[in-house]
């Protein structure tokens, strides 16, 4: 089977779904791997080191043209489709409940089509979970980036001149890029604070060391996600966190509900009680933000606090972000395939779950 890497195309984007060190992995397995021209240079991989490990370095069109399956990072748009051939297979994370029309379009190509992002969150698809590798990278990414827009350090230090007292850094949204902020955090030496409405986090943040803001009545809906906040524990979760918020240097807020605007727990009358040069990293931007004053890929200051409104960026970390993406994407293809051949068993909850489109028939909207 020859598996093809192409080139992301989406502005701004870094990574690349296959580093060399899983396509020699895959090689190592019995795949054919052809690399698109400069697929991976954004993420310190150039065409060379595709190369010592076998990989084949094509142009777009020869890619396309030689492939059975055609794994990238984002969606496949339009373009991409015009060069698509029947009964090929795509990978990547299509968001298929958002653009219903591309996956028509796909599925007019007749091929099959398997997003990562719908990868069922059971224990044994962790491996293949691209949403929590990126996540990670992002809590991580985060508060690096809040720390250096800080006018402050953030670790206790005691000096001759004086001793500087730790930055208190808040936390909304303790899932797993808000459990990685905590931890890259507390690594830095802050006092952490952190929040969230599945009541079993407060033992994971407390496991870290921090300091878990408790709310009465928050709920975990199934599949583990967070259930959409009541106004009445909207209320009570700003009258609970306002003290901690309104000392806080650093704030990352990281909360979302699947499938919904991201919860807006910062409010314009909240910001303007913070403490001035305080910085805001709003993970949750995309989906609206979880301040009111968050603009996506904007960084605004309002009287003196600095609101970053971010989808942070696992693409600014691309070496990394790519190779666990890769990871999970070889994870994802042991477990599809037998003697390197699709088993298209879509009865198994895997298959099942990330199976959009199967060869031309929409199997999920
Ligand atoms: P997410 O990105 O959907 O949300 C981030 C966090 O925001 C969640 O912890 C959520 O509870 C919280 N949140 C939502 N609304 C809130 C509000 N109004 N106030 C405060 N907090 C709010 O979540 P993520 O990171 O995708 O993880 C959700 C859970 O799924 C975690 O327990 C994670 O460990 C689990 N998971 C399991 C996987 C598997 O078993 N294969 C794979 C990935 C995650």
């Amino acid at each position: 089977m020859t598996i093809g890497i192409l080139k992301e195309t989406k502005k701004g984007e870094n990574r690349v779904s296959i580093s060399p060190r899983i396509a020699k992995q895959l090689i190592d397995k019995g795949f054919n791997l052809i690399v698109e021209d400069d697929a991976g240079v954004n993420s310190s991989f150039n065409n060379k080191y595709y190369r010592e490990v076998g990989a084949q370095i094509e142009q777009r069109g020869v890619v396309y043209k030689e492939s059975d399956v055609l794994v990238k990072i984002n969606s496949f748009d339009t373009e991409d489709l015009k060069l698509v051939n029947e009964g090929q297979v795509l990978i990547s994370q299509f968001y298929h409940q958002s653009n219903p029309e591309l996956i028509q379009a796909i599925a007019a190509k007749k091929v099959s089509a398997f997003s990562m992002d719908a990868m069922p969150r059971i224990s044994r698809a962790q491996e293949m979970d691209v949403l929590s590798s990126q996540s990670n990278l992002a809590g991580y990414k985060a508060v690096i980036l809040g720390a250096y827009l800080i006018k402050r350090i953030l670790p206790l230090m005691m000096t001759a001149a004086g001793t500087i007292k730790p930055a208190r850094v808040l936390i909304y949204g303790v899932g797993v890029a808000g459990l990685q902020a905590i931890a890259t955090a507390k690594r830095l030496g802050a006092i952490v604070s952190a929040t969230d409405i599945r009541p079993e986090t407060k033992e994971q943040t407390e496991s870290l060391g921090a300091n878990f803001i408790s709310v009465e009545g928050g709920e975990t809906a199934e599949g583990g996600y967070a259930k959409e906040a009541s106004e009445d524990y909207a209320r009570r979760q700003k009258e609970a966190v306002n003290t901690e918020l309104f000392k806080a240097d650093l704030v990352i807020t990281t909360a979302m509900v699947p499938g919904k605007k991201s919860p807006v727990l910062i409010t314009k009358d909240q910001v303007e009680q913070m403490k001035n040069g305080a910085v805001i990293i709003d993970l949750g931007a995309a989906q609206g933000g979880n301040c009111a004053l968050s603009k996506l890929n904007k960084t605004i200051v309002h009287k003196g606090i600095t609101i970053v409104g971010t989808t942070i960026a696992p693409e600014s970390v691309s070496t990394h972000a790519s190779d666990l993406y890769s990871k999970n994407l070889f994870n994802f293809l042991m477990h599809l395939t037998e003697n390197n051949e699709f088993k298209w068993d879509l009865e198994e909850e895997i298959t099942d779950g990330t199976l959009i489109v199967h060869k031309g028939e929409i199997r999920k909207t």
